[in-house]
């Protein structure tokens, strides 16, 4: 048997071992990069939107965040809204970056983002949800989801908020 050897005198199977080590740990490094970036991601998100008028404005959410409600909303935002589940633009998780989000100007809304979303009331959400945001890609959802469903829908956004959160401070969110 021919033994052949590279010029750091290492045989072609070594060298061979080497590549592979080296490929599985690029896989690694991109696979933590991918998981962690979204962490990194502009937050507070610039936000435009127009302020909902006062008396939609001042409502404050009337359901409480039981699991009922919260999964309610989860699977209204990830497959039953219609026209359009919420997750095409928002992603899945909430990011702002679903398959559609890549054509739209503004961007849309980052529930990921505590910072950006504790501040905005649930009356404005509410108003938003209802009735798209002009001159953007939010479409209307009025005539397709009762009240009580997008207040559902609110309850499982602000929950994204928190499910950053936990990411970061390594709280594992107990509920979800
Ligand atoms: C076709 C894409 C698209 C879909 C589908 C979509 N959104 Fe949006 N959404 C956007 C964009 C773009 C914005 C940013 C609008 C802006 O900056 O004024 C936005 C903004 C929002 C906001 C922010 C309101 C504020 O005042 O900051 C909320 C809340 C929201 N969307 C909820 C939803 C919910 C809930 C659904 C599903 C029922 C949904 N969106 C579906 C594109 C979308």
């Amino acid at each position: 048997m021919v033994i052949v050897m590279n010029t750091y005198g290492e045989t072609e199977m070594k060298t061979q071992a080497r590549f592979k080590i080296g490929l599985v740990a690029l896989c690694f490094l991109v696979m933590i990069v991918w998981t962690v970036a979204p962490l990194w991601a502009a937050c507070p998100q610039p936000r435009n939107t127009q302020k909902a008028p006062n008396e939609f404005y001042n409502m404050v959410n009337p359901l409480k965040p039981t699991i009922e409600n919260i999964l309610e909303g989860k699977g209204l935002f990830e497959e039953k809204a219609k026209p359009l589940a919420c997750k095409n633009c928002h992603g899945i998780n909430g990011d702002g970056k679903g398959i559609m989000a890549s054509g739209l100007t503004p961007p849309p809304r980052e529930f990921t983002c505590a910072k950006t979303i504790d501040g905005v009331p649930d009356g404005q959400l509410f108003w938003i949800i209802k009735n798209g945001s002009p001159g953007t890609g939010m479409p209307s959802f009025r005539g397709h989801l009762e009240d009580t469903q997008v207040w559902q829908l609110i309850l499982y956004v602000r929950k994204l908020a928190q499910t950053r959160i936990a990411l970061i401070t390594g709280i594992a969110n107990q509920n979800l």
